[in-house]
């Protein structure tokens, strides 16, 4: 099998609805699509993805009135439900019987998002089934941010890839859940802890752990290209080495003495938002170049820059 590249809805649909695995464009990054409802479907994404079943899997909805039929949705979390759905976010919800226990991986709670793509978006409202999708990437690596990094990686695996362009956002959704009756975030991601502290005050983040049982998926080594990722100061490491032999991944700034291709700058402007929706394709396409090594930076820590440094600690390891 090879998976075809198209923007064909209804085909998408007719795969889904078989119990076929289809990958979907979302405005973080694309997902491998199942039927939520389906524990067979389901476990072919744990196939395709060589992903451990205690990795709990994101069910994906059309919209909050929805959301009844599998899960519900705590009085805490509501606000944030209204504010940011649909949108980079993913909340952690009560979970009802229809969801297969392979889907959450038998927790109490089951992780639930409205993803705001417009193609992704009319596939849902077409479908009488919610769709359980992680990112569509090889587990452990980088999450694909195009259609054409879904069919590098798992293009044998799938039947069909559902090409909506470039995903705006860029990095995975924010993970909340409730602990000690408080919203709480589980995973940084593509909806800043600012934003959503502006709606509910000030949150506990508990998403450095490399050992978190509320989402397992958070293990270190996490988001790793195959090439070696060294963290620092890219001058200084850079004066350690052959100028050949690396790539660079900057926030800003290019760099004298290493060939411009083997340079990936994320935003020239030092725009975080820009900076996050190019971060996984920069560290691919490095990934891809003849060097031995890529020499990257942390970012601003604020905004955005929080969860692009979360995963670039990760891939650092
Ligand atoms: O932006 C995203 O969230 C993308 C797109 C496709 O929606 N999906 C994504 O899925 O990043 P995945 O599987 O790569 O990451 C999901 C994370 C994992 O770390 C998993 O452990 C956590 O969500 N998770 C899922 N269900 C959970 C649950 N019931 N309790 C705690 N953590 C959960
Ligand atoms: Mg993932």
């Amino acid at each position: 099998m090879e998976a075809v590249i198209g923007k064909d809805i209804d085909k998408a649909k007719a795969f889904l609805e078989e119990g076929e695995l289809v990958a979907i464009p979302t405005e973080t990054v694309y997902g491998l699509a199942a039927n939520a409802f389906d524990a067979q479907a389901a476990a072919k994404i744990f196939e395709a993805k060589n992903r451990p079943s205690f990795d709990p899997l994101i069910v994906h909805t059309s919209g909050v009135e929805r959301i009844g039929a599998f899960a519900r949705i705590p009085d805490e979390l509501r606000g944030l439900a209204e504010a940011f759905w649909p949108g980079p976010m993913t909340l952690l919800l009560e979970k009802k019987d229809v969801i297969p226990d392979l889907v959450n991986s038998g927790l109490e709670r089951v992780a639930v998002r409205i993803p705001d793509h417009p193609l992704t978006r009319r596939l849902l409202e077409s479908l009488d089934f919610p769709l359980a999708a992680p990112s569509a990437n090889p587990f452990g690596y980088v999450s694909p941010t195009c259609a054409r990094h879904v069919h590098d990686q798992l293009g044998e695996k799938i039947s069909y890839i559902l090409d909506g362009g470039h995903s705006d956002v860029g990095l995975e959704s924010t993970i909340i859940g409730i602990e000690n009756g408080k919203p709480t975030v589980f995973r940084l991601g593509g909806l800043s802890v600012e934003k959503i502290e502006a709606v509910v005050g000030k949150v506990e983040v508990r998403a450095h752990s490399s050992s978190n049982p509320q989402a397992p998926g958070m293990l270190k080594s996490h988001y790793s290209p195959m090439k070696p990722v060294v963290l620092g100061d890219i001058g200084e490491e850079l004066a350690k080495r052959d100028p050949r032999e690396v790539g660079i991944l900057s926030f800003e700034k290019v760099y004298a003495g290493v060939p411009r291709e083997n340079q990936f700058v994320l935003s020239e402007s030092g725009d975080l938002v820009e900076a996050a929706a190019r971060l996984f394709q920069g560290l691919r396409a490095l990934d891809g170049k003849g060097v031995r090594v890529i020499l990257t930076e942390l970012m601003p820590e604020r905004g955005l820059g929080r969860a692009m440094n979360d995963r670039l600690r990760r891939s650092a390891v």
